[in-house]
């Protein structure tokens, strides 16, 4: 977890796509929340939509994929510089 940040510093991600900025430190479901988001991914059995539910890393309905491919808790992933984030809201959803 990236811990030295000053306050108000600001990070540049991608979200889906978009290039966005965001406060250094905050996790990647804060920025989601504040961007609107309210579904991060889709259910690999019904298909439902996703999102924050437990909030402290438990249950993984928050689950978002990142540049790489790897998946993420986005409740407890804190934003990297230049990161790349894809929900199902993004292209190809
Ligand atoms: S909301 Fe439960 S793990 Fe993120």
């Amino acid at each position: 977890m990236a811990a030295n940040h000053r306050i108000g510093e600001t990070v540049r991600v991608v979200v889906d796509g978009r290039e966005v900025e965001a406060l250094a430190g905050q996790t990647i479901a804060a920025l989601l929340v504040s961007l609107g988001y309210r579904s991060f991914n889709r259910s690999k059995v019904s298909g439902s939509r996703r999102g924050l539910f437990c909030g402290q890393g438990v249950c993984f309905e928050c689950e978002v994929t990142l540049g790489d491919g790897e998946k993420v808790r986005a409740c407890v992933t804190p934003l990297e510089p230049g990161m790349v984030i894809r929900t199902d809201q993004g292209e190809g959803a």
